[in-house]
């Protein structure tokens, strides 16, 4: 059965480009992004990881530890990593792991069958610091994913975790959010000193609390 919100992203161990890890002790206390590929040595995947090391410093002020999966060996991976850094002007320093026997792949069901037999889809999985999965997305081949959006949705996460308030559609880190239902607009004008705006008694805005 596939993973489910809420659920403990299982563990595992294996060899990266970065030394071989056990994956929860390698997040720690951070939050996480796995992320699969098809292929090494393939062009939509080149750019995202490239994207993915330019966003570096975004992930990090986050507290972000980033990790991408195919199914191709190690020498595989570090023969590639040097053109993704020679292409995309950016420096890998991310552990792309390889999963040559596919137990991350069959962990986090990354293999859609109907899709290929044998390659990774674009899977990603947004991990807390409580090891719980907070998000799942899953891209084809040919789609390339969009990593700034990727951000956008941690910044929800994270605040959504401390705070009672949800993130409409498009949000972007320092607009408006939404008070969620289960807060009254009474309790709500005590909770967000900002202010609350009642557009009707279920849609509530108050500015972002941090
Ligand atoms: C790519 O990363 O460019 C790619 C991989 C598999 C199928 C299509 C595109």
């Amino acid at each position: 059965m596939s993973l489910r919100l809420g659920d403990i992203a299982p563990n595992f161990q294996a060899s990266t480009t970065e030394g071989d890890i056990d994956f929860h002790e390698y997040l720690g206390s951070s939050w996480g992004v796995l992320f699969s590929h098809p292929a090494d040595y393939t062009p939509v995947c080149t750019t995202e990881l490239g994207k993915t090391a330019l966003l570096k410093q975004e992930f990090a002020k986050r507290n972000v530890k980033v990790l991408a999966v195919s199914v191709d060996p190690l020498e595989k991976h570090i023969g590639w990593k040097k053109d993704i850094n020679e292409t995309q002007s950016c420096e890998v320093d991310f552990p792309l792991v390889a999963d040559e026997n596919k137990t991350v792949a069959n962990l986090y069901d990354m293999i859609h069958p109907n899709a290929s037999e044998t390659f990774t889809v674009r899977s990603l999985f947004i991990i807390g610091p409580d090891k719980k999965l907070k998000l799942s997305i899953t891209y084809p081949a040919s789609t390339g994913r969009n990593f700034v959006e990727v951000l956008r949705v941690i910044d929800s996460l994270q605040m959504t975790a401390k705070h009672s308030v949800a993130t409409p559609a498009d949000w972007k880190h320092g607009e408006d959010v939404i008070v969620v239902p289960a807060v009254s607009t009474e309790d709500a004008i005590k909770k967000f000193p900002k202010g609350v705006k009642v557009v009707k008694p279920y849609l509530r805005y108050t500015p972002q609390p941090e």
